[in-house]
């Protein structure tokens, strides 16, 4: 089996699209998995991980954790860990604030522009590519890649 067994291709016309095909990925997703996100400012990666923390009824604010590099949100049954890695130089950084111990733990990670650290990252990460239409403001183009059949039409 090759790395990205199952790729699809998702296109969205607002946020709230993009935030419902989150809460689709978020119906799925067991603990300890990583959520990867890449593509380049204001393609969605944000937008996306504030639909995913709406589906486990956190209420925080799914805010860019630039200036932190992490933020750790609480819900009954699930810690979502989001991860802003653009001030990151490269994957050794994360592992140094105990990454592996929280997805050990059960944390979902989000890592906002995970090609940053893609060096420590294993091959079962869900690996979502955004990225912006030349010609439509509010389109966005999601490329979905798993080694796990995620069918999130
Ligand atoms: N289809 C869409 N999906 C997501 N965001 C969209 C969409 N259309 C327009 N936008 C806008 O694009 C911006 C996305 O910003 P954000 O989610 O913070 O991106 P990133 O985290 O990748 O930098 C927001 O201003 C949002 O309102
Ligand atoms: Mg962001």
């Amino acid at each position: 089996m090759t790395p990205a067994a199952f790729k699809s291709k998702v296109s969205t016309n607002s946020v709230a699209e993009t935030q419902a095909l989150a809460a689709r990925l978020a119906a799925k997703l067991l603990p300890g998995d990583i959520v990867a996100l890449e593509g380049e400012l204001a393609s969605g990666k944000t937008t996306f991980t504030q639909g995913l923390t709406q589906y486990f009824s956190i209420d925080e604010y799914a805010a860019s954790p630039t200036f932190t590099y992490m933020n750790e949100y609480h819900a009954e049954n699930v810690t979502i860990l989001h991860i802003d890695a653009y001030r990151l130089k490269s994957g050794n950084e994360l592992v140094e604030m105990g990454f592996w111990e929280y997805v050990e733990n059960g944390a979902i990670a989000v890592i906002e522009w995970a090609d940053i650290v893609a060096d420590i990252l294993p091959p079962e990460i869900i690996r979502l590519q955004f990225r912006r239409d030349d010609a439509a403001q509010n389109r966005r183009h999601i490329i979905i890649s798993s080694l796990r059949g995620l069918d999130l039409t």
